[in-house]
């Protein structure tokens, strides 16, 4: 089955094409971080008015990269949520045109159950051997740990599309951590890839406080950001000097900062993996793409964890593509009064099915 997957819930405007829901033909992305990167953050309607000018020439870019034309495609796969509504309608939109037009299937998408998806994926012109898919190597139940710039997520994964949380961030995401903890190091947007880059350089880190929320399997960020903007203040980090902050002090608390949160979150999802008796983890969203916290949870975990290459962490019209075949497959369609779902979360069907089907 050759699905189109089109993803442009936040600030990226992806498109790709997958075949049986593991093997990428196609993985087209247009970034706007360049476009936020001055606000320290995603500025809505300036995403939603880039997603309309990227949209047209990225699903074009996916078809023919994969060198297929509209009608050889089974179906076309869309993030209707969770995600900013002005740019989710975007995407939204595109797909039910082209579904209309061509007649083809429509299928909505959980964004949140399309992270958990790249780990199934595989690049067919990388040349290496058809890796065994997660559920056929180990089985289920899987643990699926989500960390993105908006939600941070631990779920079972009890069989193909069927999802049940059983952990959850009560305040900020990792990644939205990661992005304020640099803003308050001068450090730009998005916060992840530079704070791991700088973490790098070494040097001594000093120990922030970790949330542990003893008796559940839930995160909380806010109080490590707080931890963080204190140590800027005393470090002479923020608010930043005219000749800039001491670089080792900033590498110093952006490691110590990373150690936080990868220690946490790669403890905590160990723990769960045991006492759920799973039979392997699978991680996705921007931040899976850590190195710190791919290291931690290796290290910690008693089964064998599934970590998509760092380009499938973040959002990708591919992973979207390979959620939509498990829909599918068990017969789910969407109509042409799909909607988008803002709030959508990962145990939540992504619209409802109807007799209006495309
Ligand atoms: O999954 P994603 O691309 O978009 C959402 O659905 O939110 O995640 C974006 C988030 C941002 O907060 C970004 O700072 C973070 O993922 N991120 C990282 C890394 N790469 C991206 N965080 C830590 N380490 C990274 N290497
Ligand atoms: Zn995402």
């Amino acid at each position: 089955m050759i699905v189109l997957g089109i993803e442009s819930s936040c600030d990226d405007t992806a498109a790709a094409v997958v075949v049986d829901g593991r093997e990428i033909r196609s993985n087209v992305a247009s970034s706007q971080a360049e476009l936020h990167a001055r606000y320290g953050g995603i500025v809505p309607e300036l995403a939603s008015r880039s997603h309309i000018q990227q949209i047209v020439p990225v699903v074009r870019a996916a078809l023919s990269a994969a060198d297929l034309a509209l009608p050889e495609i089974d179906a076309i796969a869309v993030t209707s949520g969770p995600g900013l509504a002005g740019s989710l309608i975007v995407g939204l939109n595109m797909a039910k045109g082209l579904a209309i037009a061509s007649g083809k299937t429509l299928i909505g998408v959980n964004h949140l159950q399309g992270h958990a998806y790249a780990g199934w994926l595989y690049d067919s012109s990388s040349g290496d051997p058809t890796p065994g898919a997660p559920e056929e190597l180990h089985g289920f139940p899987l643990l699926c740990l989500v960390v993105s710039g908006g939600h941070t997520d631990l779920a079972l994964l009890k069989a193909h599309g069927e999802f049940e949380r059983v952990g959850r961030t009560r305040d900020d995401a990792a990644g939205e951590a990661f992005d304020k903890a640099a803003r308050l190091m001068g450090l730009g947007y998005p916060g992840g890839p530079v704070i791991q880059k700088i973490a790098e350089r070494g040097g001594p880190s000093d120990p922030l406080p970790r949330a542990w929320i003893p008796g559940t399997w839930d995160f909380s960020f806010s109080g490590l950001k707080t931890a963080v903007l204190h140590r800027a203040r005393a470090e002479g980090i923020y608010p930043a000097p005219e000749e800039g902050p001491d670089s080792e002090a900033v590498a110093a608390l952006a490691r110590s900062f990373q150690e936080a949160v990868a220690d946490v979150i790669a403890t905590k999802t160990a723990r769960a993996a045991e006492e759920f008796g799973v039979q392997g983890i699978v991680i996705g969203g921007g931040v899976a793409a850590n190195s710190a916290l791919r290291e931690a949870l290796s290290d910690r975990a008693s089964v064998p964890v599934m970590s998509p290459p760092p380009a499938l962490c973040t959002d990708n019209g591919a992973m979207i593509a390979a959620a939509a075949f498990h829909y599918l497959e068990r017969g789910d369609r969407s109509g042409v009064d799909l909607d988008v779902t803002p709030g959508l979360t990962i145990e939540e069907a992504p619209s409802t099915p109807t007799a209006a089907s495309i």
